[in-house]
């Protein structure tokens, strides 16, 4: 063949490179006190005088924006602040773009000014992706302030809103280098909320830590009544049980993701409760909140297992009277919808890459993962979840039908 015909060799670059992680969740008491530096302290020591974004939940704001204002008063920091509802339907792109809209107005630095987020899991995910778009990347501190955002969401590297009628459709794994927690904040979080909370540390304790689902089981209604607040109030809460509650729960959630935070891994123990709420909790919306579903598909899952004998009925029937004395509903209409509960799978094997990765129960405290759940299984276990919900009805309230 003549040389000039020859077919050229494709000339090919590759980039590689490695990019270290590294970001640390704080624990502090009075936060809000001005003598406390931890909310100015940036990432990698050292304080800010330019203006910083506070973006404050609205709660937060007619809760605490006083306490807030004084902080960064006392401490000569100039601050804008920008108030958002923190519902699950406020995770839309429109609220993006007003973070976005507002960092732009502020003037913010690329890295020595980092808006700050107070707030629930809701606004820490639409704060969280708004940075994450900012000049394609900036960082944020992270102060979350329910029961949820303190045990689950400040572990977390992901950010996310809804769109299309599916839960964090769009996001971004892009971790604040600081996630401050004050269990202060929790005193005001309404009793519902604390339960929803409770639900994402159900999960935690069944998948990998008894010595947690036992002190669930035994102080979870004292928590939520004392809001893991310490005091007189909190009766007969031992002392240090909250903090070793809401401790266990951040260490195991650490401890899940940090070998597999970019989830090339699709096997996640910690997709625990997450496989068939997802849908559910937006079919449901605003009925649900998400920690609710969570623990309804921790039972649903639970009975899963114990059809196929890898749990026994005692130790379902633990699982599903611990949810019910946490004050939540092991059992709801749309888990016992056969036609939903399969449709909800088959996103979560999209999600899953094709396949099922279904974390089931091999006893409390451990999970193997199924491949080969059949619509069979799920009817007979939604069938379960309709007897649930009976016997969670008045007796007047008649049957399902
Ligand atoms: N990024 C992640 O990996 C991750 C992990 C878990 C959950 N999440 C997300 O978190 C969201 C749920 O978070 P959430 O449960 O915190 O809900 P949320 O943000 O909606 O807050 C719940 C309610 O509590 C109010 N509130 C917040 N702090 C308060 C306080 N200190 N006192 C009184 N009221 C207060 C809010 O205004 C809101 O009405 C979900 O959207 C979920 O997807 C994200
Ligand atoms: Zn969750």
């Amino acid at each position: 063949m003549n040389s000039a015909t020859k077919p050229r060799v494709p000339l090919r670059w590759t980039i590689q490179t490695q990019l270290p992680v590294a970001y640390e969740i704080v624990e502090t008491p009075d936060l809000l006190d001005p003598a406390n530096p931890e909310l100015l302290s940036l990432p990698g020591g050292g304080t800010s005088t330019e203006t910083r974004l506070v973006v404050l939940d609205h709660s937060v704001s007619d809760l605490y924006g006083e306490r807030i204002r004084a902080y960064f008063d006392a401490n000569r920091v100039p601050v804008a602040y920008l108030a958002m509802p923190g519902d699950e339907r406020s995770k839309s792109i429109g609220n993006v773009l007003d973070v976005v809209a507002k960092l732009n107005e502020v003037g913010t630095n690329r890295l020595s000014s980092p808006p700050i987020v107070i707030g629930g899991g809701v606004l820490a995910d639409v704060v969280g992706l708004a940075a994450s778009l900012y000049r394609r990347g900036i960082p944020y501190i992270r102060v979350p302030t329910t029961l949820l955002g303190q045990v689950d969401v400040s572990v977390a590297a992901k950010t996310g809103i809804n769109f299309g009628g599916y839960r964090n459709r769009l996001g971004s794994y892009s971790p604040p280098p600081r996630t401050l927690i004050d269990r202060g904040f929790l005193a005001t979080v309404p009793h519902r909320q604390i339960r929803n909370g409770m639900g994402e540390i159900f999960k935690m304790a069944l998948i990998k830590d008894l010595r947690l689902f036992e002190l669930v089981e035994e102080y979870g209604a004292d928590l939520i009544a004392a809001r893991f607040q310490d005091g007189e109030a909190t009766g007969p809460l031992p002392a240090g049980v909250a903090d070793e509650v809401i401790g266990r729960a951040i260490a195991g959630m650490a401890e899940e993701l940090q070998p597999n935070l970019w989830e090339k891994d699709l096997r996640r123990s910690v997709d625990y409760g997450h496989s068939f709420s997802p849908l559910v909790e937006m079919r449901a919306l605003p009925e649900l909140l998400h920690g609710e579903a969570v623990a309804m598909d921790c039972v649903f899952s639970a009975v899963l297992a114990a059809q196929r004998g890898l749990i026994d009925g005692a130790d379902l029937d633990r699982i599903t009277a611990a949810a019910v004395g946490l004050g939540l509903s092991p059992s709801h209409p749309l888990f016992c919808d056969v036609d939903l509960l399969t449709e909800a799978l088959a996103d979560t094997v999209r999600h899953r890459d094709g396949r099922q990765n279904l974390p089931v129960l091999t006893r409390i405290g451990a999970v193997c993962f199924l491949n080969d759940l059949t619509v069979a299984e799920i009817a007979s276990a939604a069938d379960h979840m309709g007897r649930l919900l009976d016997a969670a009805r008045p007796a007047t309230a008649g049957s399902r039908g």
